[in-house]
């Protein structure tokens, strides 16, 4: 989702717009806003994205917004529309009291009619006097126009009043079953508060995690489904002394490609973000290049939990490209080892070349970055264990060669068997001296530590 204001420079953002980015832009014409600017603004992003809602609030000539129409691919025209206004016309009209306001379906239909494809057409509902009337218009416009979603326009900070009428009216869509989205003004810059105070579960998510595979040729031995010590107490549980069916369909299973991209429609316009990750390796799915591709075409921040073995030299051009937009691609990497002595011990079945690979890959992709000025971040998960506590300064100063940030993530124990991978109480005063020697040498260095509280609170306790 990218809210737009015309009124703050733009130029630069319109280069980072991807081609289903939901855009909505709210031209401004009373604000030195001329109709060429207006002109080049709209071909140029409706040039960069599929999804393009341009909002008609301020513009009173509708008939150039018709030739819009024609020339230029715009996805939705949003028209304000005014409930609970002023109803003594229309119920003098009425044998009977609605809580429907039939004025506001007349404003529609009226600012409908001047487009070709009135599909296209969206209402931004204002909300007037008679708040009830907000909750049973929208059931209806939404079931007799079908639109896919609307907006409720708001100004500034959320206030007592209104918060308090907008809850009403969703808590009667939700008593009437009401599924369809709801967004308040995108441009609004308190839309989280809004939407928090008045509880509106009409607006969409904003982050979502997906799986798209179980495999994964590692063999951390803390991994609580690859682990081979895991896996060789899974065996011993059987009589036949091998991996019970439904247990290998489990570790092979992958996402088709097709259910990947149905979620990813199945999405709203709130959705800012995507972790990829899970019990495999996301980018052992065959498909992986092109279902982050799809994803990030939607302007989506991706994170991606991987070995990061698995991408080729090209493969990585290809997600750097990709990189280049307002939101970040982060891949965090658990390596878990600064050298390929701990490596070996972390994942007994892994050769050197594959941890010379996954170095090889992070720097490569980091000298595509200082080339160019963007590119993907990196973050070096260091699990830390019983095996590799005393790499921590070690990979701090790998991180900083490769341009990349340090987790230091406490293990979590999967298994009895994986208890010998924790920190064995008599070494709790040596692995302290060396988070702090790892948080000393990260300032030196400066190496950002994620979640570098939680190593503080281990440094001082
Ligand atoms: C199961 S892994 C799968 C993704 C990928 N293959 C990898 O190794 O990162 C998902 C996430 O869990 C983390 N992880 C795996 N085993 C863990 C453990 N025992 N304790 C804490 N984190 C763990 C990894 O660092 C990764 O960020």
């Amino acid at each position: 989702m990218y809210p737009f204001d015309l009124n703050t420079p733009f130029s630069l953002k319109i280069d980072e717009i991807q081609s289903n980015e939901f855009v909505y832009f709210k031209p401004e014409r009373d604000k030195d806003f001329g109709d060429k600017k207006f002109n080049s603004a709209i071909e140029l992003i409706s040039k960069k994205t599929n999804r393009l809602f341009l909002s008609i609030d301020q513009l009173t000539d509708l008939e150039n917004i018709k030739n819009y129409e024609s020339n230029n691919s715009i996805t939705w025209f949003g028209v304000p529309v005014t409930v609970g206004s002023d109803q003594n016309e229309i119920e003098k009209n009425q044998s009977s009291y609605s809580n429907i306001d039939s004025l506001s379906f007349k404003i529609f239909e009226e600012l409908r009619s001047n487009f070709d494809h009135n599909y296209k057409v969206i209402p931004e509902f204002i909300l007037s006097k008679n708040h009830y009337q907000l909750g049973p218009t929208i059931i209806e416009f939404f079931k007799y126009y079908k639109v896919p979603f609307a907006f409720l326009k708001i100004d500034g900070p959320p206030e007592n009043q209104k918060i308090q009428f907008f809850r009403e009216t969703f808590e009667s869509l939700r008593i009437n079953g009401f599924k369809g989205k709801i967004y308040f003004s995108f441009t609004n810059p308190y839309l989280d508060e809004w939407n928090i105070k008045t509880h509106n579960t009409f607006s969409g998510v904003q982050t979502v995690h997906i799986d798209l595979s179980n495999k994964c040729t590692h063999s951390c031995v803390f991994c609580g489904l690859w682990g081979p010590e895991f896996i060789d107490e899974l065996k011993a549980q059987t009589t036949s002394g091998v991996l019970a069916q439904d247990v290998v369909s489990f570790m092979n299973k992958q996402m088709p490609f097709e259910k990947s991209i149905e979620i990813l429609e199945s999405l709203p316009e709130t959705i800012k973000s995507v972790q990829f990750g899970g019990a495999g390796d996301p980018l052992t799915h065959p498909h992986w290049l092109e279902i982050l591709s799809k994803w990030r075409s939607r302007g989506l921040r991706l994170e991606v939990l991987t070995n990061f073995e698995y991408p080729n030299f090209n493969e990585i051009e290809s997600l750097h490209k990709m990189s280049i937009g307002r939101r970040k691609i982060d891949f965090m990497v658990n390596v878990s080892a600064a050298s390929f002595e701990v490596y070996k011990m972390i994942r007994p079945r892994q050769a050197k070349e594959t941890f010379e690979k996954v170095i090889e890959n992070i720097r490569y992709a980091n000298k595509l970055k200082l080339r160019d000025g963007y590119g993907m971040t990196f973050t070096m998960v260091h699990i830390i264990n019983s095996l590799n506590f005393k790499e921590a300064v070690m990979m701090v100063e790998l991180a900083s060669d490769l341009g990349a940030d340090v987790w230091l993530k406490p293990l979590e124990v999967h298994s009895d068997i994986h208890k010998k991978y924790s920190i064995h109480k008599d070494n709790y005063p040596l692995f302290k001296e060396m988070m702090n020697q790892a948080l000393k040498r990260a300032d030196e260095l400066k190496v950002r530590i994620v979640l570098r509280d939680l190593i503080e609170a281990i440094v001082v306790s």
